[in-house]
């Protein structure tokens, strides 16, 4: 089984798409979640996790510098067993420290295309620039913003979508899916 620590800042459908795919979807029995930590105390996703008698734990990152938050998380992740960080919806970029000490173990989604865009706000540049499709890209997680290796790709089509809202809505009805899918992949390895 394999342990994951899923990073939170904000709603969390994500997490919660992959806490339901361990619990009765495509990754029970491949992948266990044995933390969910978030650097925002509201974001509404850690209440879907408590929800899901998932632990959580919480460090705030207001005010402190990137290294020496992200060692706080360091010293805060020793106390637990896992195999993978997964990022859902975490809005920071990761220290140079804390990427060389889960080297390979840490996994990002983004809802476009990391070649393309990075950073965020990626529906709103797919709508602004009026793509007819965004390729989610699950990756590996390196000291750059969004340019570590490709793990995985999914074209969404964007044709029909007329307003931002409905970008986003298929956007992550799509990241949903694909996330847990691409995960179970990686896991299964
Ligand atoms: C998702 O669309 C995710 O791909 C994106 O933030 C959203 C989080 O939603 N991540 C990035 O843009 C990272 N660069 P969620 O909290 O509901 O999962």
């Amino acid at each position: 089984m394999t342990k994951i620590i899923i990073f939170i800042s904000g709603k969390g459908s994500n997490m919660e798409a992959i806490l339901n795919e361990c619990k009765n979807g495509i990754l029970r029995g491949i992948a266990e979640p044995v933390l969910v930590f978030s650097d925002k105390e509201n974001a509404p996703g850690l209440q879907i996790a408590k929800n899901n008698n998932i632990n959580t734990e919480i460090i705030s990152a207001k005010g402190k510098k990137r290294q020496n938050f992200d060692n706080e998380v360091i010293d805060l992740l020793s106390n637990y067993t896992f195999d993978y960080i997964i990022l859902a919806g975490y809005m920071r970029i990761l220290s140079d420290g804390f990427v060389k000490t889960y080297k390979d173990k840490i996994i990002n989604i983004h809802p476009a295309d990391t070649q393309l865009h990075q950073g965020l706000h990626a529906y709103e540049w797919a709508f602004e620039n009026k793509m007819s499709e965004t390729k989610i890209t699950v990756h590996y997680v390196n000291e750059g913003v969004d340019t570590g290796k490709i793990i995985a790709q999914k074209i969404v089509d964007l044709k029909e979508c007329k307003t931002l809202e409905e970008v986003e809505k298929k956007g992550l009805a799509a990241e949903h899916k694909f996330y847990s899918e691409t995960l179970g992949t990686v896991f299964s390895q």
